[in-house]
């Protein structure tokens, strides 16, 4: 009998153990005792995870023993390994192309982040909008409705645009709900539609025009070499005076010190972050800021979000094994896992 093919389980799996446990018949599962990078690098120089084809990375709680998917990581990974299966939507933390040149591809989890992200933003540009963030403040401080003097009174979403960097899967289920609050869509994606339906109705327009036209800016793009601080000095100069700006994205697409200074000078009025450029580390301008609302990056914090996100890593594995393919490879390789 041929030894089964090894599929290494790096993180904790808070949902799905059984459906992870239910691969045993196809690959021998193996974990990492790991509590560093440098242990992680050491096993695998070792030899303890040689005969490991798949790796499901179970981000965040992987990234104690793994760190980002660099190309020092990327090297020390024994040379059977061909798959690395991410529990996310977000893959900034993997060097694809130092997986690519080392065959190795690399599988995320798109669409069903989609709703939890989308109403995660909803909730900020509502905050934002109308200021919440201020009460929360007060009635915990013991002073009503507010300190003296009170601050600013807020603003209704009707009638109102929103701008969509980014009309993904989270930027149209976003526009969607935001519709239903009667707010004005417009987007821009920087790969232009070739497919009007993806847009589901709302308006293209340039970066620029983008910038000039929101009432409201949310952030839904990709982070990659790209767009890391897409939204910086120049690109705040260029918007409404009195902006509100909502990130669930990553914190890396938009200069966070260019932030504060813009909300300093009045030209944005408040923003609603998930997300920060140096998590867990937030800028002291936007911490003592009692105008901003603030989430320590819980888009996608629900049970049936995360319970989703782990089958779908898991299918994947599944996948690798089986058919020694992905179900959700990552964009940049999807012409590499249609010539499997
Ligand atoms: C925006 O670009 C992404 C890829 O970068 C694509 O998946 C999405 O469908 C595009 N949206 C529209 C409306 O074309």
């Amino acid at each position: 009998m041929g030894t089964k093919p090894k599929a290494l389980l790096l993180g904790k799996l808070d949902h799905a153990q059984e459906t992870w446990n239910g691969l045993s018949p196809i690959a021998e599962l193996v974990t990492s005792r790991a509590r560093s990078r440098a242990e992680f690098i050491d096993e695998c120089i070792r030899g303890a995870h040689d005969g490991v084809v798949a790796i499901c990375d179970r981000a965040p709680s992987s990234f104690a023993a793994t760190g980002r998917y660099d190309a020092e990581l990327i090297a020390a990974l024994p040379s059977t390994v061909r798959f690395i299966c991410h529990n996310g939507a977000g893959y900034d933390s993997i060097d694809v192309p130092a997986c690519t040149a080392r065959g190795i591809l690399v599988s995320h989890c798109p669409k069903v982040v989609d709703d939890a992200t989308a109403d995660t933003a909803m909730f900020l540009i509502l905050a934002a909008l109308r200021g919440f963030n201020n009460g929360i403040l007060a009635i915990r401080a013991g002073v009503w409705k507010s300190p003296v003097p009170p601050p600013p009174l807020g603003h209704d979403p009707q009638g109102k645009t929103l701008g969509i960097l980014g009309l993904g899967g989270i930027g149209r289920n976003l526009k969607r709900k935001a519709e239903v609050f009667g707010m004005k869509i417009l987007y821009h994606n920087r790969t232009k539609p070739g497919d009007e339906t993806m847009a589901d109705g709302a308006e293209y327009v340039g970066f620029d025009d983008l910038l000039a036209r929101s009432d409201v800016l949310s952030l839904n793009l990709p982070l990659n070499p790209k767009t890391r601080n897409i939204i910086s000095t120049n690109e705040f100069n260029k918007m409404k005076k009195g902006i509100i700006i909502v990130n669930t994205a990553r914190g890396g697409v938009m200069d966070e010190e260019a932030l504060v200074e813009a909300i300093n000078s009045g030209r944005v009025l408040s923003v609603g972050l998930d997300v920060y450029q140096q998590e867990p580390n937030i800028h002291p301008g936007l911490v003592s800021n009692p105008h901003v609302c603030l989430l320590p990056h819980m888009g996608t914090s629900t049970v049936e979000t995360k319970t989703k996100m782990e089958e779908c890593t898991i299918g994947n594995v599944r996948a690798a094994l089986e058919k020694g393919t992905l179900n959700t490879v990552v964009p940049e390789q999807a012409h590499l896992a249609a010539n499997l």
